[in-house]
């Protein structure tokens, strides 16, 4: 299996499993057949609203000796109602709990973003909280908090723009090691992947095959779908191979590990195959290079209603 390491040389697989959007009927499931096909990493987090399904999978899979909980890379992140100090300690124990784990491989920051505790989605900007009023650095100390617990291996942050990975690096005693954010051909973010990777931040991709089973509401008109590119089914062609496995294969030969998110088996093995099924050419590479169009399918403007302290500008540093 591909991996990349950690800077104590931990492993983090090329391929692991994404859980957002992976129904509550569905994910234990998911979870089991992905560890029954040879995932080792499972990427995870509450505002998913999956933990605990996730946790009865994680213990029927050790029960039966399927995988040893060291032979797996779990992440799970902070959701934005627990940035306040006080809230980060328990909100990690509540994954634990859920995810009846002893400790997690992995920790992120889902977004630069802070609501109010209990809020898990803002109806308003009354729900949204400024940064000046509760500052990534003090959450962080946090964070940190958790690893001298030894709750926590690794830490890091989710959609965070070189300016705040930058401010974070300049306040921190445990630096950050992973950065999670879109990554796909059309939202390649060249300087952010260059920045991480020259400061010994891994960068893990989420949406790499574009998301296609987002919420509506998350959705704009006339979009385009990554999975029917054409670039991408000619190269898929050529190379016997399906167009997620390009589109994985990309991510990874860039150096960016993937998180694709299936319910279905074939699919999962399909997703874990891109790793060895294929190699893209210095010209395939190039030929994707230029598909870059800076385009988010996510692009956080949930955050950034009328009224709000967040927007556009200020959340990517654009
Ligand atoms: P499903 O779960 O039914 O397999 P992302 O990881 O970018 O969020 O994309 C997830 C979406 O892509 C889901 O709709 C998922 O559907 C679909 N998907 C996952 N793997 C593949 C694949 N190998 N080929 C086509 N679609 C896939």
């Amino acid at each position: 299996m591909t991996v990349f390491r950690f800077k104590n040389g931990d492993e983090l697989p090329a391929v692991g499993l994404g859980t957002w959007k992976s129904a509550t009927d569905e994910v234990g499931n998911a979870v089991k057949e992905a560890i029954k096909v040879g995932y080792r990493h499972i990427d995870c987090a509450p505002a998913y609203g999956n933990e605990k399904e996730i946790g009865q999978a994680f213990a029927e899979c050790f029960e039966q000796g399927l995988v040893k909980r060291s032979d797996l890379v779990i992440a799970s992140k902070l959701w934005n109602d627990s940035h306040e100090p006080e809230h980060v300690l328990p909100a990690l124990e509540q994954t634990l709990k859920d995810l009846r784990l002893e400790y997690l491989d992995i920790y992120l920051m889902h977004w630069p973003v802070a609501l109010p505790k209990g809020t898990v989605f803002p109806t308003g900007p009354e729900d949204m909280v400024p940064l000046a009023d509760c500052p990534i650095s003090s959450t962080w100390k946090q964070m940190e908090a958790a690893v001298k617990k030894g709750l926590v291996r690794h830490i890091g942050v989710s959609n965070f723009s070189v300016k705040k990975v930058k401010e974070l690096l300049a306040d921190s005693e445990i630096q950050p090691e992973v950065n999670q954010i879109e990554r796909h051909p059309y939202l390649q973010r060249k300087d952010l992947l260059s920045f991480c990777h020259a400061n010994q931040i891994l960068v893990t991709g989420y949406s790499a095959l574009g998301s296609v089973d987002r919420p509506a509401m998350l959705k704009g008109v006339d979009e385009p779908v990554l999975l029917q590119d054409p670039e991408i089914l000619k190269l898929a062609e050529q190379h016997n191979a399906t167009p997620a496995q390009v589109l994985l294969k990309w991510n990874i030969q860039n150096g960016v590990n993937v998180i694709p998110k299936s319910t279905r088996t074939e699919r999962l093995k399909q997703n874990l195959a891109a790793a060895s099924a294929l190699e893209l050419s210095k010209q395939d590479m190039a030929k994707i290079a230029s598909m870059d169009q800076n385009r988010k399918y996510l692009d956080g403007s949930f955050w950034c209603m009328e009224g709000s302290p967040y927007t556009l500008e200020n959340l990517w540093d654009e």
